[in-house]
């Protein structure tokens, strides 16, 4: 078993927001996990499970979580990673736990499908493992996130929001919600209007990979995709810190901004997943705190 301590993350009552927002809000703060975001609960598994496989190393695409997290828990299994990221486009904290765990990078001339390709490339030419969402074992892993929500509120919340990139959190959390509890909440996941290009860099996607299974989820459980501009994204963020002291980063703060998007009724309870630490992205601070 491979851990650096991931999960158990804090569910915290959001009483400020609340007011603002006319609905009962908690955040699940997924920055206090080990590498400060979400990705540690699906990596601790994925990467437990290539050394159990006898995988010399393992590889990934990332706008920048996933990289710091495949690093660091491949540095704690003792075998290889190849980060792949489009160039250009991570935020500096996440390149400096990519060079912490002395993982090799790759940056590719392209955006993150780019990248993807050229991981895939990478894991066939050396067998190492991918470990992307596209990895079952990542999607188990991040279940755990729903079963901790309903274990900390004592029942399935009314509404889940969660920013909305490539899809795999929003799939793990559909699976963990019925794995743990037999029903769903309302899911809204929250995507950038311009995903080719928004400051939340992390949701930096332009073609979901779960698209698919997103849509299926979704309207099963009675939510919808929102879809934020630019503004509402960092006017969420600057509430996020301002109205309750957490630190998230950009794309994170996606989750509350769909909030104001009347996803939930007076009385209901909302959670908001929380997905990464702002200490990731110093420059957003210079961007968006203005
Ligand atoms: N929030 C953060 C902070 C993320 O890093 C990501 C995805 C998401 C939300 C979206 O999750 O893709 O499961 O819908 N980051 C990936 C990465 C793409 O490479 O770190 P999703």
């Amino acid at each position: 078993m491979i851990t650096l301590g991931e999960g158990g993350t804090p569910l915290l009552a959001a009483p400020r927001l609340s007011a603002q927002l006319g609905v009962e809000v908690w955040l699940k703060w997924e920055g206090a996990n080990p590498t400060g975001s979400f990705k540690d609960r699906g990596m601790a598994v994925a990467v437990g499970r290539a050394l159990e496989t006898g995988a010399q190393g393992v590889v990934c695409a990332s706008t920048g979580n996933t990289a710091a997290s495949a690093a660091a828990y491949a540095a704690r299994a003792g075998i290889g990673a190849a980060i792949v990221v489009p160039a250009g486009a991570v935020a500096a904290g996440k390149l400096a736990q990519v060079a912490a765990a002395g993982a090799e990078l790759v940056e590719v001339d392209g955006d993150f499908g780019a990248a993807f390709e050229a991981a895939e490339a990478l894991a066939s030419e050396r067998g190492y493992v991918i470990v992307n969402s596209t990895n079952p074992d990542r999607i188990e892993g991040q279940t755990s996130a729903a079963a901790e929500i309903v274990e900390q509120l004592g029942g399935v919340p009314d509404v889940l929001c969660l920013p909305y990139g490539g899809g795999g959190n929003t799939k793990a959390y559909a699976l963990g919600f019925e794995q743990a509890a037999g029903a769903l909440p309302r899911i809204y996941p929250a995507q950038a209007e311009r995903r080719g290009d928004t400051a939340a860099s992390a949701i930096r996607i332009v073609q979901p990979v779960h698209r698919a299974e997103v849509e299926e989820a979704v309207q099963r459980s009675g939510g919808t995709v929102v879809t934020l501009n630019e503004n509402e994204i960092a006017s969420a963020w600057r509430d996020v810190g301002r109205l309750e002291g957490i630190f998230c980063e950009p794309a994170s703060a996606a989750a509350v901004g769909a909030i104001g998007h009347g996803v939930a009724q007076a009385g209901e309870r909302a959670v908001c997943v929380l997905t990464g630490h702002g200490l990731k992205d110093p420059d957003a601070i210079a961007r968006l705190a203005a």
